[in-house]
């Protein structure tokens, strides 16, 4: 058990994201009808655990405080770039979902069109975001070249495509494993990578020859694999009431998944071992003088979470 249980985490989590997101659009931009569809999806109310995923590296590696505010700032600009990412995976064209964080999907409100815009809305301003904070200090330009590479074709959007291009296929596992590394695996590295990145100003030369930033990389994808294999077998195991999202979706659209692939028993297998990994990496961090007592205790919610 971390200092903190996972409540009181994700209570706090939520407590300092809100009045971050609350800040996006000024008061003539939420005028508009595909600000209010937004805006809808942003509050709709996500687990939000990109942002705690930034907060447990933060407290971890000891980030001073005059770095926390821009940290809050990437945190809210990865869950805009994480709504986006469901908003469109909801459309009819994609997995054709009605039901989203316990709320009618944004499409399903605000009508498809205005749903395809609120996605590019929610893209295209954490762009205009990570240009502004860039331009008064350019020392995270790396970090926001990081944060929209992985939201494009080598990240989120590239898994997306292997998931659409793999529906009604066989395909084999180390794909099925690219596609999730990139689907999901992506934003969570940006997630956990961000506060370190930040903190030292990091460059891309400097961050393939830093130890510390290898083993967060790796924490990441595992945890990216565990977050994944966990929510295929919750589509299967889970109630759309607990959920908050639509189940038994995955077999309906003959998706390729880890249960569809390996089968529950296999999945849960895959998971334990995902699970493993992620602890030999929080040993080797801790092995380095790092506190890593929360990131255990948001692994053992992945693992067992239903939601
Ligand atoms: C759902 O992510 C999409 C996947 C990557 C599987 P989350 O389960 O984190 O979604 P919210 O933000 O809590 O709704
Ligand atoms: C989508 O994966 C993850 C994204 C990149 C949006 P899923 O299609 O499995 O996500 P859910 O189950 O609808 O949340
Ligand atoms: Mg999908
Ligand atoms: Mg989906
Ligand atoms: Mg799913």
């Amino acid at each position: 058990m971390g200092r903190e249980d996972i409540s009181t985490l994700l209570g706090k989590t939520e407590e300092w994201i809100l009045p971050e997101l609350q800040s996006i659009f000024d008061e003539e931009e939420s005028l508009d009808i595909t600000v209010k569809a937004a805006l809808y999806s942003l509050f709709a109310g996500g687990k939000r655990l990109r942002p705690l995923m930034m907060h447990l590296t933060s407290e971890m590696i000891g980030l001073g405080s005059d770095i926390e505010p821009d940290v809050r700032y990437f945190a809210a600009t990865l869950e805009m770039l994480h709504t986006y990412s469901l908003i469109h995976d909801d459309l009819p064209a994609l997995d054709n979902d009605e039901l989203r964080r316990g709320k009618p999907t944004c499409h399903m409100v605000f009508g498809e069109g205005i749903a395809v815009l609120a996605g590019d809305l929610l893209l295209n301003k954490a762009m205009e975001r990570m240009f502004s904070i860039c331009e008064k200090n350019p020392g995270y330009i790396y970090t926001a070249s990081v944060m929209s590479e992985n939201s494009g074709i080598k990240g989120m959007l590239g898994g997306q495509s292997i998931d659409i291009a793999s529906e009604e296929k066989e395909i084999p596992l180390d794909l099925l494993i690219r596609l999730q590394e990139k689907k999901t695996g992506a934003f969570i590295e940006s997630a956990v990578v961000t506060p370190y990145y930040l903190s030292k100003k990091m460059t891309r030369e400097e961050s393939i020859n830093d130890i510390t930033a290898e083993y967060l990389r790796k924490l990441a994808a595992h945890i990216g694999l565990a977050f994944q294999i966990k929510d295929d077998i919750l589509d299967v195991t889970s109630s759309s009431e607990v959920l908050g999202k639509s189940t038994g979706k995955d077999a309906r659209d003959s998706k390729a998944t880890f249960v569809t692939l390996l089968g529950l028993d296999g999945a849960n297998m895959k998971l334990e071992e995902e699970s493993r990994s992620i602890s030999v990496i929080l040993a080797k961090l801790k092995g380095q003088g790092f506190d890593t007592s929360d990131y255990e205790t948001l692994k053992e919610f992945l693992v067992n979470r239903d939601r």
